[in-house]
């Protein structure tokens, strides 16, 4: 960490401090990663210098990234199905997963994302499947840990879009929530890998460096200059909670917006039916029960009312009579 005047401040470093605009409607919180439009902000504003931080590398070159898809794509080809709670995914769920991977690796290593290519894979691949009944119980299957972040991506974004549709929001909110749930954590690729297969769980240290990512995501999107602001904001929010304990500023109740609750019930619910590195996946009812009590005044309880219902009705994972007995 140093402090630089502005002169000497690069595109890619990262922030290390919160710059406010004169007129408060604008804020570059602590992990912002420096582009040309900031730069010209803090020049507007006429900010003399900063606090940044070194850029983090990725830990892998391109030859290594082209060897890793080559070795998803073959070990998916061989491999088309997989069981969790007697259901199976198709290929074609597979096959999206995989080229999420291709591209969170070459954002990762490109610090760029390949909007176009994200855009295409939403509107003729993911937003399709919401029509698809299967596809809700799909994101109850199981897979290992290894491909987390990936599989997760695509998990957010169709119960991001289901959830969206099941609470009555009109197509373009619910491309919004499908777009902002697949590029949630695009951020986390600015982390070094072994933070994100790390074993157990993270340290303070480390989880306070993990927080900066709802920050990166925000910033990847936003260079991009096209993607909504209801993307935007529902991406950087996504870890905030209603009674004020998320990151990373800590907004509460209305601060938070409406996409952003629904990309939070959805990443919570996943996360928890998923297997991570350091932990195994809980059953739907379990998750639920964790999501309502032990998370309480946390989660929009009208979202999480319209998830329960539905995990009810699609008798995932066979704990309809369980998810019946819960009270709401
Ligand atoms: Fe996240």
């Amino acid at each position: 960490m140093s402090y630089l005047p502005l002169s000497d401040i690069k595109i890619g470093m990262t922030l290390n401090q919160v710059f406010v605009s004169p007129n408060a409607k604008m804020i570059f919180g602590q992990g912002t990663v420096v582009n040309e439009y900031l730069l010209s902000c803090l020049k507007g504003w006429a900010v003399e210098g900063a606090d940044v931080l070194e850029v983090a590398t990725a830990d892998f070159n391109i030859a290594e990234i082209e060897k890793m898809v080559s070795d998803i794509v073959i070990t998916l080809e061989n491999s088309t199905t997989i069981e969790k709670h007697g259901q199976v995914t198709t290929e074609a769920h597979s096959k999206i997963e995989t080229e999420l991977k291709r591209i969170f690796l070459r954002t990762g290593y490109h610090g760029v994302i390949p909007l176009d290519t994200i855009l295409n894979l939403v509107n003729t691949r993911i937003y399709p499947r919401l029509s698809q009944k299967d596809s809700f119980i799909q994101l109850h299957t199981d897979s290992s840990s290894g491909d987390y972040l990936y599989r997760h991506a695509l998990d957010v974004a169709l119960l991001s879009g289901y959830l969206g549709r099941w609470l009555g929001y009109g197509d373009s909110d619910i491309l919004n929530l499908t777009l902002a749930g697949l590029m949630h954590d695009i951020g986390k690729t600015r982390f070094k890998s072994e933070v994100l297969s790390k074993p157990d769980k993270l340290n303070l240290e480390e989880f306070n460096i993990a927080k900066i990512h709802a920050s990166y995501s925000y910033q990847l999107l936003a260079q991009t200059d096209i993607v909504p602001n209801a993307v935007l904001n529902a991406v950087l929010q996504h870890h905030e909670r209603i009674d004020g304990s998320g990151y990373p500023y800590g907004c509460s109740d209305t601060e938070v917006t409406m996409l952003a609750r629904i990309i939070a019930v959805a990443d919570v619910y996943d996360a928890l039916i998923s297997n991570r590195y350091y932990k195994r996946s809980v059953s739907p009812q379990e998750a639920i029960e964790i999501m309502m009590f032990q998370m309480s005044g946390q989660l929009d309880t009208h979202v999480l009312a319209c998830l329960i219902e539905h995990v009810k009705k699609f008798d995932v994972g066979g704990k309809r009579s369980v998810l019946h007995n819960l009270a709401m």
